[in-house]
């Protein structure tokens, strides 16, 4: 038998990817760019195991069993095996995957990227596989194409109809720009999501902002936003991403019927970093929002604890918070001065409408985890958990 256990990346795109132009293929129909957050707050694990004993192929994800015959999973695990050079037994065996999050699923943090980044390595390292991993990975989720990279990762759409130039590169490592930071803002909320693969779908076959968007803005912008990090422009890199992400969600609500992924709270804040902009007179903090409410900003490191203290100020936790309300180890919230309250025309808003608070930064790719007590499956192939 053979195992292998990895973990992956969360990214959160600064240019989005809205949109596809083959869903099979899941190719897109735009370029987008992404960071890959540090695994120790936000990251996917994932064992896989490939023996002679096992009937059939089975997956296990956050403690369940579910069902291995999903589209995208077998996508994956049919493209790595016509990539890899396997042996003719190898060919035959069946694997077991077992697969966690170390962060609430339900939050809606982009988990399936990290996921399928994450299955793909450990399903490359499995059968020996050495070429590039995105264009499988996209197969699963196209935003886990970028999730294989740490750092700063652009993925391009690609021209061929096949896919296969429709791959992710790294633009930079995570060292190149150790001060930027990301705060997540987790939002509170009960309502019903459209999921993305459903909004874009209906993005692309009902609105006529998506094509402006793909054809004319994004790739504009992606080669802006490329240029910025390279030459660490925050201001550069900040007004772009906000601009992106407002587009995105332009384009959601030219969308018929509409996709409306932000809440109150989220344009609260969106709000409170705006005016915060406005009276610092320079760009000090970028929001950007995927498809649901939660908030993620990126700043450098030595704004956090201000912006800490005006998300203290207007949106105060509620009783119930615990100490794990903020995570990741944040710097002490500085409050807002009696001055910059003045000059912020902004309302306090209801305890807990935000649930939790994640700080974090720009982390590495997929990783080799060796040690056999890292196995989330145990020699029989069972999740060591259950
Ligand atoms: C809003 O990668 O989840 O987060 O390819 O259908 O699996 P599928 O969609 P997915 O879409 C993510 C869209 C986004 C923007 C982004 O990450 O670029």
């Amino acid at each position: 038998m053979s195992i292998v256990t990895c973990i992956a990346p969360v990214n959160i795109a600064v240019i989005k990817y809205w949109g596809k132009r083959d869903e099979d293929l899941i190719l897109p129909i735009n370029d987008s760019i992404s960071l890959s957050l540090d695994t120790q707050q936000l990251c996917t694990k994932t064992t896989v195991m490939a023996s002679p004993n096992f009937k059939e192929n089975k997956i296990w994800l956050n403690g369940r069993e579910e069902s291995i015959n999903n589209k995208r999973l077998q996508n994956c695990l049919e493209k790595i095996k016509s990539k890899a050079t396997l042996t003719n037994e190898m060919e035959m065996w069946k694997v077991h995957i077992c697969s966690n999050n170390n962060f609430p699923t339900a939050a809606g943090l982009a988990s399936s990227a990290a996921g399928y980044a994450c299955l793909t390595a450990a399903l490359a390292k499995l059968y020996n596989f050495t070429g590039d991993i995105s264009e499988i990975a996209r197969t699963g989720s196209g935003s886990a194409c970028r999730s294989v990279f740490g750092g700063f990762v652009r993925w391009y759409m690609g021209s061929d109809p096949t896919g296969v130039d429709s791959i992710a590169k790294q633009i930079a490592p995570a060292s190149h720009w150790p001060e930027m930071r990301i705060i997540i803002l987790v939002v509170n909320d009960v309502s019903k999501k459209i999921p993305s693969a459903v909004g874009m779908k209906t993005s692309v076959q009902t609105s006529e902002l998506i094509k402006y968007r793909a054809e004319v803005c994004v790739p504009k912008r992606v080669e802006l936003m490329q240029k910025a990090i390279i030459q660490k422009n925050f201001k550069q890199f900040a007004e772009l991403t906000m601009r992106d992400s407002n587009q995105m969600h332009a384009v959601c609500l030219d969308t018929y019927p509409p996709c409306n992924y932000l809440t109150d709270t989220s344009h609260a804040i969106i709000d409170l970093i705006s005016s915060y902009n406005d009276a610092s007179n320079s760009i000090k903090v970028a929001y950007t929002n995927d498809a649901g409410p939660n908030t993620v900003l990126y700043l450098l490191e030595e704004n956090v604890p201000h912006v800490l203290g005006l998300i203290d100020y207007f949106f105060p936790p509620n009783e119930t918070s615990n100490n794990n309300y903020k995570r990741g180890n944040p710097p002490a919230s500085i409050s807002p001065s009696k001055d910059l309250l003045e000059k912020l025309n902004c309302k306090k808003q209801q305890e807990g409408s935000i649930k939790y608070i994640i700080h974090t930064r720009v982390g590495e790719g997929p990783t080799y985890l060796d040690d056999p007590s890292e196995h989330l499956l145990n020699n029989s192939g069972l999740p060591k958990d259950l």
